[in-house]
């Protein structure tokens, strides 16, 4: 097998946000592959760097009153926590805010521009006269000028799920000051990626292998047929104020962040290069740039940088990817590099998202879980590693963590729980936990060895050895990052080691004087073959690994060692539990903790909010909803036309309502133990106007009139103050 070169990286995380469960998936995805290779021999390095400019991480750092530099750093430093306790292991960790990535950002732009591939040209954009700047779509805010809800973002709907431009929001209003933006011009680099060799380049290289076939379905419907010309120049360019790098020659002119995101990866790999010559060289392990970057093996060989990233070289490179930064990673990306003298990736590997429980995670319902919360609460990590491993089979679909989640609590039987606790520790340890106490007590800790007592044990022919085609199997599944597969084989051998114990009972053995050679041949067949399961389970679960290597005492197992049986006569160390069932209460714990409800920001807030509701003992509060939750219910204004007894109704009146529309609407309200309809009728109240309209036995009720009511008997509509007109919004 000759040695593979290969440089690996993950998305860049961006610095204003915490890592969580969705972004582990590809951490863990990338980490798992990437110890397989290593493994197997081969010379792979792990790059990552946080992502780290923009206006959102410049207005988040002035909202917290301290730099930009002061916030990137703080990040850099949880982000990095996060990702160990996940033993997600880089090779090195940087930022995207570093000398490096600024000279290749630099470097490239300037190659593009030379290459007559940069163009300039004045555009129109919404300015914020208040804060002075130009706001970015998602900066902007208004009404949709499709189905009219407020408050929608600028660049689409959250309601209708329109797309469109700022421009055409009705009533646009700036997120960051309120104020009435302004259009105005300003002068934008574009990446002319609409350029005949752009395009060329782009259609030869998707079809080259670099893809997998779904993320190869949409380079194709991006890129159109052959001769048509779908893409459009890219808009590299930001206006100060911006937090990232100036571009040269363009005073107040910034890089756009997604111009010098995929750079990091270039940046943090030359700070692994700069890191490796300086320890080489003796001097101390000070890297160059700033002090958020990190590199676990400072003291490996030297690396290259144009070794990995010239035109031409024959290194492999991955980039892991979410499926939804791919139009990043297969157009501009590419065409940047190839344009700009560079390599271009061997291949993307694009994953899919993570529901939790079969949704979108979730605040309120607690399933927005952070990196750290799960430390907190379950601590062992690598049960999710391992759930997630189960999951992934390499391509872009969505993968479900499925917490097991009831009305009573956590149901073991189910999901993630169900899954570690019957793969891990019914199957896996178990097989240690059967064999290695006698190894330990009755023979001092000494593997068998000597003339066999029971011949039959052949290793290399019973249906209990890890035989080439199952290896085989298993690293194919590996390699094409199909982990359920890998885990499926790895269980069904588990499996057949399993049924060898039970067929051979050392159990049974141990009470029979006379069968102590059969005893501890068993059971050193029994730990060799737990012994292979370790390997094959490594990529996914280091850290238990490393402690079966010293159960074990034996050197880092490599998978070399797979099939091949340990010294006869070898001695092991004692026995100590390598992992315990996982407990659905800490499940339980982690999603209750995560309930935003449950959130307080202190204790005392919480014990006051306690006293307070045994003071009045009223309803607890809802979960907590965010400003954009409120702002999807339409209130309004309404004025009672009629309303009239229903036949029939024990509750109802039928309402007609007239809120500034054309047409009146027909609402049946439950308050007739409460009002006398004449008495209604002109008068006003308010209304939920976007209410999806219910077909119910008396007709279809077309919204909902808001009244009040208590523990006590008694309803009550809701007024308005006098000179509210009907159809006014309600905020
Ligand atoms: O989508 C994101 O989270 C980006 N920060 C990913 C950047 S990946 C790379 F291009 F740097
Ligand atoms: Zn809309």
């Amino acid at each position: 097998m000759t040695t593979r070169n290969i440089l690996v990286t993950s998305a860049l995380p961006y610095a204003n946000g915490s890592i969580h469960l969705g972004h582990l998936v590809e951490y863990i995805q990338t980490d798992i592959w990437v110890r397989f290779q290593k493994m197997r021999g081969h010379n792979v390095h792990y790059v990552c760097a946080d992502d780290t400019h923009g206006t959102p991480i410049m207005l988040r750092a002035q909202t917290e009153g301290i730099t930009p530099e002061q916030l990137i750093a703080r990040v850099w430093h949880e982000h990095f926590n996060d990702f160990s306790a996940f033993h997600v292991e880089f090779d090195h960790y940087g930022s995207t805010n570093s000398n490096e990535t600024r000279e290749y950002a630099e470097d490239i732009y300037k190659k593009l521009k030379s290459a007559g591939l940069i163009e300039v040209r004045s555009i129109e954009q919404y300015y914020d006269p208040v804060k002075s700047m130009f706001l970015p779509d998602r900066f902007i805010k208004g009404e949709c000028p499709k189905c009219h809800a407020k408050d929608q973002y600028g660049d689409n709907c959250e309601v209708c799920g329109a797309a469109y431009a700022p421009t055409e929001l009705i009533n646009p209003y700036s997120a960051v000051s309120g104020a009435k933006p302004e259009m105005r011009h300003s002068d934008h680099y574009f990446f002319k990626l609409s350029d005949k060799r752009c395009q060329e380049f782009l259609r030869e290289w998707t079809r080259s292998g670099t893809l997998q076939q779904e993320a190869a379905n949409k380079m194709q419907e991006w890129l159109g047929t052959e001769g048509e010309n779908k893409l459009t120049d890219w808009d590299i360019s930001r206006d100060a104020p911006y937090f990232g790098f100036e571009i040269p020659d363009a005073p107040g002119k910034y890089f756009y962040v997604w111009l010098d995101a995929p750079v990091g990866y270039m940046g943090s790999f030359k700070q692994l290069c700069n890191s490796r010559i300086e320890t080489a060289g003796d001097f101390s392990a000070q890297l160059s740039g700033d002090a958020t970057s990190c590199c676990a093996k400072d003291r490996g060989s030297r690396v290259d940088f144009d070794e990995y990233w010239k035109q031409g070289s024959n290194t492999e490179l991955y980039h892991f990817i979410g499926k939804d930064i791919l139009y990043f990673h297969a157009l501009f990306w590419p065409a940047m590099l190839e344009h700009s003298g560079f390599r271009t990736p061997t291949r993307l590997f694009a994953h899919g998202f993570l529901t939790v429980n079969g949704e979108k995670m979730s605040k309120s319902r607690g399933t927005f879980i952070t990196a750290r919360s799960y430390v907190e609460h379950v601590k062992n990590t690598e049960y999710l590693r391992y759930y997630y491993a189960s999951l992934l089979n390499g391509t872009m679909g969505d993968i479900d963590l499925n917490l097991g989640l009831t009305e009573k609590g956590v149901d073991q039987k189910e999901g993630f729980v169900a899954k570690v606790n019957s793969d891990l520790i019914g199957k896996y340890i178990n097989i240690a936990s059967r064999c290695a106490g006698f190894i330990n007590k009755r023979f001092g800790g000494l593997l068998f060895e000597g003339e066999p007592v029971l011949p039959e044990l052949q290793m290399q022919s019973g249906y209990y050895y890890l035989s080439k085609p199952i290896q085989e199997r298993i690293v194919d599944a590996y390699e094409n990052r199909d982990y359920s597969r890998a885990l499926r084989e790895i269980m069904a051998y588990a499996d057949q080691v399993n049924q060898f114990v039970d067929e051979y009972k050392p159990w049974i053995m141990a009470k029979d004087a006379s069968k102590d050679k059969e005893l501890q041949q068993v059971c050193t067949m029994a730990l060799n073959m737990f012994r292979w399961l370790t390997i094959l389970l490594k990529p996914v679960l280091p850290t238990l690994a490393k402690n079966v290597e010293e159960f074990l005492s034996i050197p880092p197992l490599e998978w070399k060692d797979a099939g091949v049986p340990l010294p006869a006569g070898h001695k092991i160390n004692e026995y100590k539990h390598l992992m315990t069932r996982l407990d659905p209460k800490l499940i339980e714990a982690m999603v209750a903790a995560n309930k935003e409800s449950l959130q307080p920001t202190t204790q005392v807030q919480s014990e006051q909010r306690h006293a307070v509701h045994q003071q009045h003992a009223i309803t607890p509060l809802s979960d907590t909803i965010s400003i954009e939750d409120f702002s999807k219910i339409d209130l309004r204004v309404a004025r009672i036309v009629n309303a009239e007894h229903v036949e029939g109704a024990e509750k109802l009146l039928k309402l007609t309502i007239d809120i500034g529309e054309e047409k009146p609407r027909t609402v049946f309200a439950g308050i007739k133990s409460a009002y006398d309809p004449e008495k209604l009728k002109g008068r006003m109240t308010a209304m939920v106007a976007n209410l999806a309209p219910r077909k119910m036995k008396f007709g279809l009720s077309e919204g909902m009139v808001l009244a009040a009511s208590g523990s006590e008997s008694g309803l009550y509509i809701l007024s308005p103050d006098e000179g509210a007109k009907p159809g006014m919004r309600i905020k």
